[in-house]
């Protein structure tokens, strides 16, 4: 028998890609077409997939009865069908913790991004088109001191938290796992949330429940001229809403990481000037991104090893 074969979808960081190369017969596909990366899953024990790529019952058909797991490569996955991963009994696993310092790192970097209006400023320089110091030219909002509010707090929302006390902020938080914190932030209800924060970060998981958690209902409850970060999941906002209240000025302005769409993100918020827009890069360091793919194959290795993967979610 010939070694077990591995399918790694998109371009995941060698660290994790020679570990699976030492034992199996690795195949490094692209994640686009889906057609195309669907055809060549007959007959893998494992697939490594980064979280653009939805893992539902056409993906594992295509992979037969060989699949032993399927290694999520990120710590969200609201694109995994966790109850078609169990229907076959099957394990899938993600990369929790590792990421953590980067993407809440990113975060308060479209924080300060949004507030300070970073995009404009480098745009108006790199085009020729600056004159020369203006007292009054892109006066923007300070973090330091403001209300922020973490909607989300579990391992990254925690680290924003972290992170912002130099910034002497005052924080709250909502959580939708009730679990246990005795720190300085406040828990409070979303309503209140919303009302009080100077910036609003998300960091919730993707769920039916959180799909549209901020909707234009939410919008008009923010603080006028507040700041929305999105560095979770595009779907936790209502698109259309949140073009409406950066167009309207009723929100400040809004840095977002994630797209309802993506890798589609409407014209009309590309051409807004109170945007900061970055392409999904909230992990994206050396340092995060290697250790995802590390432990993307230690836990298909465990996995095809017959023992417990280190961080499983089926
Ligand atoms: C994650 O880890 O979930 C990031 O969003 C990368 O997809």
């Amino acid at each position: 028998m010939g070694k077990p074969r591995v399918v790694v979808a998109g371009r995941v960081p060698a660290a994790g890609v020679d570990l699976l190369r030492e034992r199996y017969a690795v195949e490094v596909a692209d994640q686009r077409p889906r057609e195309a990366l669907l055809e060549r899953l007959a007959g893998v024990a494992a697939i490594v997939t980064p979280t653009a790529v939805a893992v539902d019952e056409e993906l594992l058909d295509s992979a037969g009865d060989s699949l032993k797991v399927v290694a999520n490569f990120g710590v969200g996955y609201d694109n995994i069908d966790l109850e078609a991963i169990r229907r076959r009994g099957l394990r899938a696993t993600n990369t929790p913790d590792v990421l953590n310092g980067a993407t809440a790192e990113l975060a308060v970097t479209l924080m300060l991004a949004a507030a300070r209006r970073v995009a404009e400023g480098d745009a108006l320089v790199r085009g020729g088109e600056w004159r020369g110091l203006q007292p009054d030219q892109f006066l923007g909002r300070g973090l330091i001191g403001a209300t922020v509010g973490i909607v989300g707090f579990g391992r990254i929302g925690r680290r924003v938290e972290r992170l912002l006390r130099g910034f002497d902020v005052r924080v709250l938080f909502t959580d939708g796992s009730e679990s246990a914190y005795d720190g300085p932030a406040e828990r409070v209800a979303l309503t209140e949330l919303l009302a009080q924060s100077d910036f609003v970060t998300l960091h919730a998981p993707l769920t039916p429940e959180t799909t549209h958690l901020i909707d234009a209902v939410a919008l008009a409850q923010m603080k006028p001229g507040a700041i929305l970060v999105n560095a979770g999941r595009g779907p936790l906002v209502d698109t259309d809403a949140l073009i409406e209240a950066l167009r309207s000025g009723r929100l400040g302005a809004a840095g977002l990481d994630v797209y309802e769409d993506e890798p589609d993100v409407p014209v009309q918020l590309r051409e807004l000037p109170n945007t900061v827009l970055l392409p999904h890069i909230g992990s994206a360091t050396d340092a995060a991104r290697g250790a995802m793919a590390k432990l993307a194959a230690a836990n298909v290795i465990a996995v095809i090893e017959g023992l417990e993967p280190p961080s499983p979610l089926v």
